[in-house]
């Protein structure tokens, strides 16, 4: 029999090498690389099974087969375009402890609570643990059947026994396959468990959900590679210590992957957010200098979000710049901008800007909010309690207008801010709303009383 070679795969990309080196070929990440066992060649084939399908004429496919089915939950089934689809796999990433398993388990209970049958695998708790989120939850359906398993064969065969309609996987890290040499949680383990859960789904027509764990630098810990085996890649975001999460599609073969998908974690776990603009407008005060909102877009859905700044003397030789929910990097170049082209200066002064509410926007709509947000803190004068702004900042100073600002407009007029500070070459806006057109920087500080002193 032939010996087992090795070779040394990045965890970040899964390139591989034949000797080990310290720089990923591929990604050219440092220290990436570890040794795996690879089955010898020829037992592979072994074991082959024969062809899920036969080629059919394309007109008599049937399509229904392929209808996406409701989760039960509104949220996710917006960011999926409907529901799960038979026979599809999604990957479901997040960092640990944002929930992952809350909205699985709550999904589970749903569908098992309308017709389907569910298997929820915990690889990672025991199941009294995960009776008891369920408990927790008041999601223990009949149809909700539960294992927990952690090698692939056995976990097969549960699949099986039990025939479910959906399959939850938690978490495809921590599965793994004996007959394979690589450790659990390696590269190849992953690739090799999430194949054969694709396959299987797709025999079946049974749709799987798998959880993926995330490291803080938003990469699937591992396995990116698992993102080309799925079909869709679902992300859960939002802070830890903040109620709020966000579910996007990443990456959806079945759809458009625009929809944002809003919960709000409580005692009783994800509850959908019905109105989130007025949610994160909910705290705030009036006449507060450093504060303006900024319509932001994510993916079709506006949201008006508060962005704060502070400008304090700063006791260091190198002031801080603190960016939490807005672009740290972008902060810079308004600070530089402001200065240069506004003749603001901040130097000597510690500068914090952050977004309320545990969301993250970083798109260049919220530099022009950003900047007078700044500028308003800096000058303790007050930007008007109703008003949004949005639009991109250039290094002239210059303002540029950014995609859907219709969309953005209306959802400020339909919470009932009154105006509105735009780039000149925006569009019109919705009745009820007083838009400013200015066409740079020092325009809109001008037009807001904020000019550098
Ligand atoms: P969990 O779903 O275990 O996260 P993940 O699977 O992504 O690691 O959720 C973990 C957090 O959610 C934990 O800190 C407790 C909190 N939580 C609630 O606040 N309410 C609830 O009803 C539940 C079940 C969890
Ligand atoms: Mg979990």
């Amino acid at each position: 029999m032939a010996r087992a070679k090795s070779v040394f795969r990045c965890g970040g990309c899964g390139a591989s090498a034949p000797r080990w080196a310290g720089r990923c070929p591929g990604c050219e990440a440092w220290n990436t690389l570890v040794e795996e066992l690879v089955a010898p060649a020829g037992s592979e084939g072994a074991g082959r099974r024969p062809p899920v399908q036969r080629p059919m004429r394309i007109a008599e496919i049937d399509t229904e087969e392929w209808t996406a089915g409701s989760t039960g939950l509104g949220e996710l089934d917006r960011v999926l375009g409907g529901g799960l689809v038979p026979g599809s796999v999604t990957l479901l990433g997040g960092e640990p402890g944002i929930g992952k398993s809350t909205l699985l388990l709550q999904m589970a209970s749903a569908v098992a609570g309308a017709g389907g049958r569910v298997l929820y695998v915990s690889a990672e708790e025991s199941r009294q643990q995960v009776r008891l989120r369920a408990e927790r939850l008041g999601s223990l359906a009949a149809q909700l059947w539960l294992v927990a398993e952690a090698s692939l064969p056995d976990l097969l065969a549960h699949v099986e026994q039990v025939e479910p309609t959906v399959l939850v996987v938690d978490s495809i890290q921590a599965v793994h396959d004996p007959d394979l040499g690589a450790a659990a949680g390696t590269v190849s383990q992953v690739r090799a468990c999430a194949q054969q859960l694709v396959e299987a789904s797709k025999r079946r027509a049974m749709a799987t959900v798998l959880v993926g764990h995330v490291t803080k630098d938003g990469s699937l810990a591992g396995p990116r590679v698992l993102e080309h085996v799925v079909d869709t890649v679902l992300a859960f975001e939002g802070e830890r210590h903040h109620a709020l999460r966000l579910l996007r599609a990443v990456k959806h073969r079945f759809g458009a992957t625009h929809d944002l998908g809003l919960f709000e974690m409580g005692d009783a776990g994800l509850a959908a957010v019905p109105d989130p603009s007025g949610l994160f407008l909910a705290d705030r005060r009036p006449g507060v200098p450093g504060s303006v909102v900024v319509p932001t877009v994510e993916g079709r859905r506006p949201l008006l979000v508060e962005l704060q700044a502070l400008v304090v003397p700063s006791p260091l030789a190198t002031p801080r710049r603190s960016a939490q929910g807005v672009d740290g990097g972008r902060l810079s170049l308004l600070l530089a901008v402001l200065q240069r082209r506004a003749g603001l200066v901040a130097t000597g002064a510690d500068v914090y800007a952050l977004a309320v509410g545990g969301v993250r926007v970083a798109e260049p709509a919220a530099d022009l909010p950003l900047a007078l947000a700044v500028a308003s803190a800096a000058t303790g004068r007050v930007v008007p309690h109703d008003l949004v702004a949005c639009g991109e900042v250039g290094l002239g100073g210059e303002l540029r207008q950014v995609a859907q600002t219709e969309r953005r407009l209306a959802e400020a007029a339909r919470l009932g801010l009154r105006r509105a500070i735009v780039p000149s070459s925006a569009p019109a806006g919705p009745a009820g709303l007083d838009v400013r057109r200015v066409s740079t920087l020092a325009e809109a500080m001008a037009a807001l009383g904020l000019e550098g002193s």
